[in-house]
C-alpha cells in the first residue's frame, strides 16, 4: 500500500486511521473522503481531503484516478443504531457504496480493498460465548445484514476476479477523539466522556450486557496488520473475528470508579438493548491470531487509564 483512499474519514475509526496511515506513509499519500460532516483541522491541514458521495461510482472512480490510489480502506458506513432508524439508507451507503469501491478496484486493478465487518454480522442463533469464526450468520439489524453481505461480496470478488479484499469483524471500538455516535456499542465511549465531564452516566443498555470490545490503538493495528499480511498465509479473507476483551457496562463503571470513586452509572435500556442482546458476549479470534499474528495490547484497565488521561486533557 502506497497511495491510500480512506472513505468515511471523519468517522470514529476513519478519522484516526487517516492520521495513523499519514504518519506511516506520508501525508500526501493518504486521501480522506467525507460526505456530510466536515473534517477537523487536523485532517484538512495534514493532507488531502475530498467530499464524495460513495453511492456515486463516478465520484469514486474520479478520485481513485486523480490521486493514483492503489489501496482503499472503506470506512464509510451507517452503524447499527442509526441503521435501525433508516434501514434503506443503511443498505444504500453500506452496500451500494461498497460495490462501487469493488467495481472501481476491479476495473482499475487496485492492489487491495479493506472492508471492515462487525460483531453485528452475528445474531441470536449464533453461539453466544467464544463465538467461532465460522458460524451461523443471521443478523437481525440492517447494519448486520450489510456486514454479512459485504463479507460474502468481498470474498466473491477475491475468488471471481482475484481482487485482494480483506476484512475483520470488529467488536465495539472505544476511543476518545470523536464523540460517541450512531452505534450500539457507543455507550462504551459515552461512559468515559460523561465520567470525565460529569462523574455520572445513564447507560442505554443494561448493566450486565457483555460485549466484545477493543481500544482504538489495537483497532488501527488490526486493520493495518491484516492489510500487510502475506496473501498466501490467509485462509479467510473478509471475515476474521478480532477482539481484545469482553466486559459489561457495570464492569467498565467499576474500572472508572477505581480512578473516580464518586462516579455513578445508572441504566435506562432503550431500543439498542435488543440489538446488543443479539450480539455475542465474547468471540474467538484464533483464526486471526494464526493466519496473520493478531495480538491486542490493551485490556480494560489499561484502556481506562489511557481514556481518562486523554479525555481529561481534551476537556481541560
Ligand atoms: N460499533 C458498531 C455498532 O455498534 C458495531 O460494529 O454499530
Amino acid at each position: 500500500m502506497k497511495r491510500i483512499l480512506v472513505t468515511g474519514s471523519v468517522g470514529q475509526i476513519g478519522s484516526e486511521l487517516v492520521m495513523e496511515l499519514r504518519n506511516r506513509l506520508g501525508n500526501d499519500n493518504v486521501l480522506g473522503t467525507f460526505h456530510r460532516t466536515l473534517p477537523t483541522e487536523e485532517l484538512t491541514e495534514s493532507g488531502p481531503m475530498e467530499k464524495i458521495r460513495i453511492q456515486d461510482v463516478d465520484d469514486v472512480a474520479r478520485l481513485v484516478e486523480e490521486y493514483d490510489i492503489d489501496t482503499v480502506f472503506n470506512m464509510a458506513a451507517i452503524l447499527s443504531a442509526v441503521g435501525e432508524q433508516k434501514p434503506q439508507l443503511c443498505w444504500d451507503v453500506n452496500m451500494n457504496g461498497f460495490i462501487n469501491i469493488l467495481e472501481v478496484a476491479r476495473e482499475k486493478e487496485l492492489r487491495q480493498v479493506i472492508n471492515p465487518s462487525s460483531i453485528a454480522a452475528f445474531g441470536p442463533e449464533t453461539p453466544l460465548q467464544n463465538t467461532p469464526n465460522d458460524t451461523i450468520l443471521k443478523p437481525k439489524t440492517m447494519y448486520g445484514v450489510t456486514k454479512v453481505a459485504g463479507e460474502i461480496l468481498g470474498d466473491y470478488y477475491f475468488h471471481r476476479y482475484g481482487l485482494d479484499v480483506r476484512g475483520m469483524r470488529l467488536p465495539g471500538i472505544v476511543s476518545w477523539k470523536t464523540p460517541p455516535g450512531g452505534g450500539t456499542t457507543d455507550y462504551s465511549v459515552a461512559i468515559y466522556y460523561e465520567a470525565v465531564q460529569h462523574r455520572r452516566y445513564t447507560c442505554f443498555v443494561k448493566e450486565d450486557t457483555r460485549l466484545p470490545l477493543m481500544y482504538m490503538p489495537d483497532c488501527l493495528n488490526s486493520m493495518i496488520d491484516l492489510a500487510q499480511a502475506p496473501l498466501e498465509d490467509l485462509i479467510h479473507h473478509c471475515d476474521f473475528n478480532v477482539t481484545a476483551f469482553s466486559n459489561s457496562p457495570a464492569e467498565i463503571a467499576e474500572s472508572i470508579k477505581g480512578h473516580y470513586p464518586d462516579f455513578e452509572a445508572t441504566y435506562e435500556p432503550d431500543f439498542r438493548q435488543a440489538i446488543a442482546d443479539s450480539w455475542p458476549d465474547s468471540i474467538d479470534d484464533s483464526a486471526a491470531r494464526a493466519e496473520w499474528g493478531w495480538d491486542p495490547e490493551y485490556n480494560l484497565e489499561k484502556m481506562t487509564v489511557d481514556m481518562l488521561e486523554t479525555l481529561e486533557r481534551k476537556f481541560a
